[in-house]
């Protein structure tokens, strides 16, 4: 099935609450999504089939780094390669915009999305402790880092 990304709008917002409240147990809002939208430093993405939304990712871009703030696929889209070709686009995105880091922060019992991020090239770097006010749990930072070119 041809894929395709685009950037996010608000038209796009019902779609993401959707597999937000699917995904998550504490999903974002519709004003967190609007707010996030609003931010000049955003890059953010869906991947649409058929018509359909079927993932997103929102990310911002600082300094010399690139952050993956919010991803989910649909529950009958996943393992399908579909947030991977996500990250695709945010490694080319490291090129373009001249950044060296790509990363993300996962709780540490979510092995499930720590396999996924080793699989895209991203390694453990960091615990940070307490990060989350209401899951006492740690959090880890794992990192893509772009090749150099010699
Ligand atoms: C994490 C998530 C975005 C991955 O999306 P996806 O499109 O299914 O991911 P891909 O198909 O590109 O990658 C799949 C790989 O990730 C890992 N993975 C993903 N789900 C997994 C699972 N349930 N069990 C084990 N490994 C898993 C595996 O390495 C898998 O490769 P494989 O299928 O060859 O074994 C999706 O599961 C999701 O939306 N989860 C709920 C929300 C969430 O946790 N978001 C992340 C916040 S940053």
């Amino acid at each position: 099935m041809p894929r395709k990304i685009v950037s996010l709008s608000e038209s796009h917002i019902d779609s993401v609450i959707r597999i937000e409240d699917d995904s998550f147990l504490e999903p974002w809002k519709f004003t967190d999504f609007v707010n996030v939208l609003g931010l000049n430093s955003g890059d953010n993405i869906a991947v649409i089939i058929d018509d359909v939304l079927v993932g997103y990712t929102f990310a911002e871009i600082e300094h010399d780094r690139i952050y993956i703030s919010n991803m989910a696929v649909a529950e009958v889209y996943r393992r399908k390669g579909i947030a991977s070709m996500m990250l695709d686009y945010y490694k080319i995105r490291l090129t373009q915009l001249n950044k060296d880091i790509l990363y993300a922060t996962v709780r540490e019992s979510d092995l499930r999305l720590q396999m996924f991020f080793k699989k895209n090239g991203f390694l453990y770097v960091e615990s940070l402790r307490d990060l989350c006010e209401t899951v006492k749990e740690d959090t880890y930072v794992f990192e893509y880092v772009k090749r150099m070119r010699i």
